[in-house]
């Protein structure tokens, strides 16, 4: 089963309400551009002027090995740490001296841990709290508290629906599956109505039978995000994503389409040869 399947064969919603392409200030320009970034850590440079240009509407994997970056990218994209160098512009914004919580008002979302769900409330308790925790600037719902409880409820279904969890919406969040609350965190990130997503290893400690369903719906996510991903499952990379950047050591190796990530000899050779391929050679 590729990823590339129709819309139609999925076993979720992907007609569900977001009204983001208004939030788009640039419609046709990247949405993400970083330029140079630099991230120390004391002497040691974890990040040694990173580029990184995301379209909207696409899935932008990030892969490497093991500590070339990926996770510190991420977090001086998402406000979770400063940067040391460079500037990190979304939707327009200049937003590399802006805190996370800031960041998530412009649309930046990144999935929650499993560890930052609420077990004892139900699945649609944490995805009403996500949700509620979003104040877009501009959003009126502060003045009119009916409709904008309604909204999130929309909103809460929608993302139900999309990461099928509907069948689960009542279930404490503490019973469900490793897998289902893999896909909850995911949600989380959806509730917030973000432009753009960034998941890092939203596959990790997966077992088969999730994995599939997972790369679907992050697939089918593309219709109305803009999906940044840490991934290391090879197979889903090189399946869903638009684009490929490689990482390694602190630095952006090769970037391209997955196919032409997969034949690159220097990918091949960071990789010591194998996992790039994804099994299949
Ligand atoms: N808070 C930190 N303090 C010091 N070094 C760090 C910190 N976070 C990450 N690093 C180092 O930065 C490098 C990149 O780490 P990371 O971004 O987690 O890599 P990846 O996600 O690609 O595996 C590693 O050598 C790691 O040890
Ligand atoms: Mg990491």
């Amino acid at each position: 089963m590729t990823a590339h399947a129709d819309n139609a064969s999925l076993p979720f919603n992907p007609q569900h309400p977001v009204p983001h392409t208004s939030h788009l200030a640039h419609p046709g320009t990247p949405l993400l551009e970083a330029h140079g970034v630099v991230k120390r850590y004391g002497k040691f440079v974890a990040l040694h002027g990173v580029d990184l240009t995301v379209q909207p509407r696409t899935v932008h994997s990030v892969i490497g090995p093991n500590g070339a970056g990926k996770t510190t990218l991420f977090h001086t994209l998402t406000g979770t740490t400063g940067v040391s160098g460079g500037t990190v512009v979304f939707n327009g914004h200049d937003v590399t001296a802006e805190a996370d919580h800031q960041r998530v008002q412009r649309g930046i979302a990144r999935s929650f841990q499993v560890t930052s769900l609420f077990a004892n409330l139900s699945v649609r308790e944490n995805l009403r709290l996500a949700a509620q925790g979003v104040k877009r600037a501009g959003a009126f719902d502060l003045w009119h508290p009916p409709s904008g409880a309604r909204a999130h409820n929309d909103v809460v279904d929608g993302v139900l629906e999309r990461m099928a969890l509907t069948r689960f919406a009542n279930q404490t969040a503490g019973v469900l599956s490793h897998g289902q609350q893999r896909r909850l965190e995911v949600g989380m990130a959806l509730a917030a109505q973000p432009l753009a997503i960034f998941l890092d290893e939203p596959t990790s400690g997966m077992g088969v039978d999730d994995l599939d369903e997972m790369k679907r719906m992050i697939r089918g996510l593309r219709d109305d995000y803009t999906v940044v991903l840490i991934e290391h499952n090879m197979n889903i990379v090189m399946d869903i994503s638009d684009t490929v950047t490689v990482m390694q050591l602190g630095r952006v190796l090769v970037e391209g389409t997955p196919d032409a990530v997969r034949n690159d000899e220097r990918v091949r050779r960071a990789y010591l040869g194998n996992m790039i391929t994804g099994g299949r050679a």
